[in-house]
């Protein structure tokens, strides 16, 4: 379960990394952070390339690096996007980073938030932005 506090904690942790962002190209910044079930929050921003191709979006930074530290369960990850300079809007996972999600996250509970600001913010499960997933229970 996640508290209201520890959503509006989420979105503004998402919204604060904005500043490292990397997006000389797409001049489009988004912070993500993810909270573990230990609590710890993991933030991300997109990172990209002059060849684009391996650019890195938001939230398969915050994945990697909890990944890569040695955690696996994830409660929600909260999502602030928006132009340089412009508003935060509402800044859904795109396809990729569903995916990725679903390795790690349970479709039925993992929540993802999308934030304009710590008050102002939508909540969705993981399954209604990925219904019908592939998973490693498959294989
Ligand atoms: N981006 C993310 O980081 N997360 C998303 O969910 C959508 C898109 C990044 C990728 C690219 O650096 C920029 O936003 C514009 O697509």
């Amino acid at each position: 379960m996640i508290s209201d506090l520890q959503i509006q904690e989420l979105c503004k942790a998402a919204i604060d990394i904005r500043k490292n962002c990397y997006a000389p190209y797409s001049h489009f910044l988004v912070g993500a952070a993810l909270l573990t079930s230990g609590g710890k929050i993991y933030t991300g921003v997109n990172i990209e390339n002059a060849a684009y191709g391996p650019s890195n979006c938001a939230e398969r930074t915050a994945v990697f690096k909890a990944v890569s530290e040695g955690e696996k369960d994830f409660v929600a990850i909260a999502i602030a996007g928006g132009p340089a300079g412009g508003d935060v809007q509402y800044c859904p996972p795109c396809g990729v980073c569903r995916q990725v999600m679903a390795e790690f996250c349970s479709a039925e509970t993992f929540r993802i938030i999308t934030a304009r600001s710590a008050e102002d913010y939508q909540i969705h499960l993981l399954r209604e932005y990925l219904p019908d997933g592939f998973g490693p229970g498959m294989l």
